[in-house]
């Protein structure tokens, strides 16, 4: 199988950064930098209060928009919530779901996140669902296990021609805004335990078409490596990405 069948996916994850007047001078300054540069899909994952600022920025240009969260149902009393269809219509393209900040100090379930993915498939947003280790399940080599866990319940009720829309991003916990990047080849092996995973469900060939990416302190002097790996097929980048030199640099590198 060739790689080149995944089309590579940089998305920058913004957090809880860039009120909607630094989010449009970012991408400003972003987007004649990546222009033109279509060897792979360029997102970028903002707050709510800045969807519609960035949206219009961007508009006419190779840089799409997500969003960070998303509520599972379609409307009602959920004060504070934010649905699908509500993202849809803003021109958000792809929502991250199930990020381990969110799992950590939100009470994210694999449940919710299952329910949250549908609604965003639903709604014809492509979800980016995170899934990853922390440090005590790497050391105690349950990495393995947790991914796939983490996989199949997110996936639960998710047929095959579902699962092509969907984006996985594999970011190990420890890695996460430490400065301590997987190396390639461990963000290889448990990118290819996810696609193993999806095989055993959805059979070969379409787990092959599946987009797996790769996040965790991803930076312009390592993604190069990362991304040269067979199953790493792009990347979610956190504090790299409010930088637009950076994110660019990480761009050039999925080229
Ligand atoms: P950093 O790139 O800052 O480590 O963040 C990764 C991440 O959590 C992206 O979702």
């Amino acid at each position: 199988m060739n790689k080149s069948v995944r089309k590579a996916v940089i998305a920058g994850n913004w957090k809880m950064n860039m009120t909607p007047s630094e989010a449009e001078k970012l991408v400003n300054e972003l987007k004649p930098m990546v222009e033109g540069k279509n060897g792979c899909d360029i997102v970028v994952c903002v707050p709510f209060v800045d969807i519609a600022t960035v949206v219009n920025a961007v508009k006419g240009t190779n840089v799409k928009v997500g969003a960070q969260n998303v509520h599972f149902k379609k409307n009602g009393a959920y004060t504070g919530e934010i649905s699908a269809d509500m993202l849809k219509e803003c021109g958000v393209e792809y929502v991250v779901i199930g990020h381990s900040e969110r799992r950590q100090y939100f009470g994210e379930t694999d449940e919710t996140v299952n329910l949250r993915l549908k609604a965003a498939l639903d709604a014809g947003i492509t979800p980016i669902l995170c899934v990853g280790e922390v440090l005590t399940e790497r050391e105690q080599d349950v990495t393995a296990e947790v991914v796939a866990r983490q996989t199949k319940i997110a996936l639960l009720d998710v047929d095959a021609d579902a699962v092509k829309n969907v984006i996985i991003a594999y970011e190990p916990v420890w890695a996460i805004g430490t400065g301590k990047t997987a190396t390639s080849d461990q963000a290889d092996e448990v990118c290819g335990i996810i696609r193993d995973v999806l095989a055993a469900k959805y059979g070969k060939d379409v787990a092959e078409a599946v987009t797996i990416q790769y996040g965790g302190s991803m930076k312009p002097d390592n993604a190069a490596e990362l991304l040269s790996k067979y199953h790493v097929d792009g990347g979610l980048i956190g504090g790299a990405s409010l930088k637009a030199a950076d994110f660019t640099a990480i761009v050039d590198a999925a080229q």
